[in-house]
């Protein structure tokens, strides 16, 4: 039986590892990994009304489509985590009658009465987010959702937040070249009791060692756009890599299963959601539960990786 953990005081257990949907196409080698994921004991599935390529009114719906429709049968083995809130031509939204016209679509795209994990993608810098979490609040209330989340809050959104309706978990980049909420947010969530999901837990591929120059991304692939994967700031961030890649190798594991074990490492309350097309990764980075990292090794991986050692900023336009 695979590692459960629990998110929140509110009694969600889930595997220590999810499964990221955000880049499976909607087709049957998808259905296929995310029912082999569940077979192989992932509990936890994230998605988003955002992800995905049909369009459906003005809403994207085509990841939880193959979310829905995979799990199809299995419903009551999984928890479904699935995100409202950016628009591609509003910004964050996060008003009530916004919120309830979302749930109802999602629920209708995913194929179920009720959605286990709902996280508001990005705060509404218009609403204020007492009012959206109220909002959420009577969705669990009606039964349209289990547990609520934020994701990227800042600290201040996030007390503000939990003040109105216990938050189960908060979803954010977290991984060995993206170290801010250790900051703050870390801190925080420990005091307040709530889970922790550590989004792009392998830099969106690049820990992993599979990517060694830029031309290895596809033609048409969004990493192309994102700073870390360009010029000076690719030979940089592969030198660290070659790093984790090496201590890997010595510990007998792969970089994937490192950067994971390292993250599952800085608290019991974390679940790394790490994506993948292929059902061989998925087994791979499940394998980073029986990683046992000693004092020394985090101490050699902070040498190695310490916070603020990526060049590059997380993507285009961000301060960090
Ligand atoms: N809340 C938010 O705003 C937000 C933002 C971004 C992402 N997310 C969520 O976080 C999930 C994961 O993030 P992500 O997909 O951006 O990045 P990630 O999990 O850090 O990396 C995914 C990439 O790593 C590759 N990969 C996975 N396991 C591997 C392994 N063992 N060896 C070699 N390569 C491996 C995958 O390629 P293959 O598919 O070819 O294996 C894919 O290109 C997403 O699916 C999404 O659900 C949330």
């Amino acid at each position: 039986m695979l590692e459960k953990r629990k998110l929140g005081r509110e009694g969600l257990e889930v595997s220590a590892l999810g499964l990221g949907t955000m880049m499976l196409a909607n087709n049957e080698e998808s259905v296929r990994t995310i029912q082999g994921a569940l077979d192989l004991g992932v509990t936890m599935f994230d998605t988003a009304d955002l992800y995905g390529e049909e369009y459906s009114l003005q809403r994207f719906g085509g990841n939880e489509k193959l979310v829905g429709r995979a799990l199809k049968g299995r419903r009551d083995e999984a928890i479904i985590a699935t995100k409202f809130g950016v628009t591609h031509s509003q910004g964050p939204k996060g008003d009530p009658a916004y919120i309830k016209k979302s749930v109802d679509a999602s629920l209708y795209q995913l194929g179920i009465d009720y959605i286990d994990l709902y996280y508001q993608h990005r705060v509404d810098p218009n609403t204020p987010i007492e009012e959206t979490v109220s909002t959420m609040a009577d969705l669990v209330k009606e039964g349209k959702i289990r547990y609520i989340g934020l994701s990227e809050a800042t600290a201040d959104q996030i007390k503000r937040a939990h003040a109105v309706h216990p938050i189960t978990a908060v979803e954010t980049e977290y991984s060995l070249w993206s170290r801010e909420v250790e900051d703050e947010i870390l801190p925080l969530l420990n005091e307040l009791g709530i889970g922790f999901v550590p989004y792009s837990p392998l830099g969106r591929g690049f820990l992993t060692g599979q990517i060694k120059k830029f031309e290895d991304l596809p033609a048409d692939d969004y990493r192309r756009y994102y700073p870390r994967f360009q010029g000076d700031n690719f030979a940089k961030n592969l030198e660290v890599v070659t790093l984790i890649e090496s201590m890997a190798a010595q510990k007998g594991c792969t970089a994937a299963q490192l950067g994971l074990a390292w993250l599952l490492a800085q608290g019991s309350q974390i679940v790394p959601i790490p994506g993948t097309k292929r059902l061989e990764r998925i087994a791979e980075n499940l394998g980073s539960l029986q990683v046992t990292l000693s004092a020394e090794d985090l101490a050699e991986i902070e040498h190695i990786s310490p916070k603020g050692i990526a060049a590059g900023s997380r993507f285009p336009g961000a301060n960090a």
